[in-house]
């Protein structure tokens, strides 16, 4: 994949997008117009799901994130041959007829810090027959455990053994449909799900499903390869397993979460973004927010525009699973709620950590008190399991330059946004790690007029 980004739109010509720190001079609003590709929650979902058919699939729309290429080279290293199509850039011929085991110290080297490699399972024992998961990696955000996931597999019949460096998973007497209860619906052990009840003996009834646009998106891929699924109310998924599955041919569903990532630099810079890409029914409980806090959105055939309607308002949100308020979303836009007058109040209810970044935001100025065990705020829509942390933030606060090391993607990108916000200079260190998530970061910003050096 690329390292030296050359985007023709690009005033000024390259960016390294293999940049670690730079230096951002602050306080100039982010202008013009950016392209979301297609979403990392499902890219890199629908490039496992090459690997249970029996002829080549094509994927559209790839971005250009390391996390896609952790994902083609465990691939890779499975005998999947993965090439770009040529004069289509971001699309992607999966060929899975050559899949083999590999070995566990070739998969270690690849697996990176992404979490994806766990949802090789069903695929690899389907093909295979065995497989083996190293220590996941992932933004370190709460513990992210995967009990939902081996106890799913184990329903299937898969024989789990912990090893120190990772999990051996084997199927001696094959896979076969299960029932499953998700005790909360986790959109990784629903994909997990999925992508081993597919090929599964017999019928798989999932209750507590998640439904995430991008699960949608990843049962519409499967549907294409042959598998036979169905949604029933109330977050109940029907498989019925099938001898075998085909590739398919499938353009990604847009990434809602970059695409909330730039609106929300455009309502915390006083900039005006045009996300192009962007559409408006998976983004419904994102833009009522919007709305809410006094920004303004144009719906386009191709895209949506962002920018303030007057001074910001404070708003009082609840992370949530589809279709709630998603965790990726609190983070950009808590910068800018930083801006809006009054106290907002953001509720953390998916992960147990996820308000870490805010530390950097309170270096540059923002008046944001973070309430470990949450606020008194009545009953919530949906049950959930002590997770309560929530954070008030009061404006509007001036921010300030500082220097600040990014420590995960969401948070990273956040901060990068706060310092564009702020007066003064900053100096951002381990912004490789944005790259996970955002194609094009760096080249992105220079073309919404972001002023920054390169300085590492
Ligand atoms: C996915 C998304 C991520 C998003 C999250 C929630 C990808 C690559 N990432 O992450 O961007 O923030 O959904 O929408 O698609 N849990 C357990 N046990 C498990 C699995 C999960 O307790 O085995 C808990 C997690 O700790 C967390 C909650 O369930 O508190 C939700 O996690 P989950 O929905 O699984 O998130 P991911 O699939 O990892």
């Amino acid at each position: 994949m690329n390292t030296l980004l050359n985007d023709a739109n690009t005033p000024g010509g390259m960016v390294e997008d293999t940049a670690e720190i730079i230096k951002i001079r602050g306080g100039r609003p982010l202008s013009g117009r950016v392209e979301v590709k297609g979403a990392k929650n499902l890219v890199t979902k629908a490039m496992v799901a090459a690997l249970l058919g029996e002829t080549a699939s094509v994927l559209h729309d790839v971005p250009d994130i390391s996390d896609v290429a952790v994902v083609r080279s465990l691939l890779e290293v499975h005998g999947v041959r993965v090439d770009e199509v040529e004069g289509e850039e971001g699309t992607l011929r999966l060929d899975p007829s050559g899949v083999e085991s590999a070995h566990m110290e070739e998969i270690d080297a690849h697996a990176g810090a992404s979490r994806i490699p766990i949802l090789f399972c069903g695929p690899l024992l389907h093909r295979l027959g065995q497989a083996f998961i190293p220590d996941l990696g992932g933004c370190r955000i709460g513990d992210r455990p995967i009990d939902f996931h081996l106890d799913a597999l184990r329903k299937f019949g898969a024989v789990v053994e912990k090893q120190p460096n990772g999990i051996r998973l084997s199927a001696p007497q094959g896979l076969r449909g299960a029932n499953i209860h998700l005790p909360y619906p986790s959109v990784g052990a629903t994909e997990q799900v999925l992508l081993t009840a597919v090929r599964a003996k017999g019928v798989t009834e999932l209750k507590n499903a998640a439904i995430e646009p991008e699960i949608m998106d990843l049962i519409a891929v499967l549907q294409k390869m042959g598998a036979i699924i169905s949604y029933e109310p109330n977050r109940v998924i029907l498989i019925e397993g099938v001898d075998a599955l085909r590739g398919y041919d499938h353009r990604a569903i847009f990434d809602r979460n970059e695409a909330a990532s730039w609106a929300c630099a455009a309502l915390a810079t006083d900039g005006d973004i045009f996300v192009g890409g962007a559409k408006q029914q998976e983004m419904l409980t994102f833009l009522n927010v919007v709305r809410k806090v006094g920004g303004e959105f144009d719906i386009h055939e191709d895209g949506i525009r962002f920018r303030r309607g007057g001074a910001l308002r404070p708003v009082s949100v609840e992370t949530d699973v589809h279709p709630g308020f998603m965790t990726d979303w609190q983070q950009p836009l808590i910068v800018a709620l930083t801006q809006a007058h009054g106290e907002s109040i953001v509720h953390e209810t998916v992960y147990e950590n996820r308000f870490g970044f805010t530390d950097a935001l309170v270096k540059m100025g923002a008046n944001i008190v973070v309430h470990p065990h949450g606020l008194q705020d009545g009953p919530r829509r949906v049950p959930r399991r002590n997770l309560e942390q929530a954070a008030t933030i009061t404006g509007p606060t001036p921010l300030h330059g500082a220097d600040i090391v990014v420590p995960d993607l969401r948070g990273g990108y956040s901060h990068v946004i706060a310092a564009l916000t702020a007066e003064g200079e900053s100096t951002i260190s381990n912004i490789g790690i944005i790259s996970r998530g955002y194609e094009k970061f760096l080249s992105k910003l220079q073309l919404l007029g972001a002023d920054f050096d390169i300085v590492g």
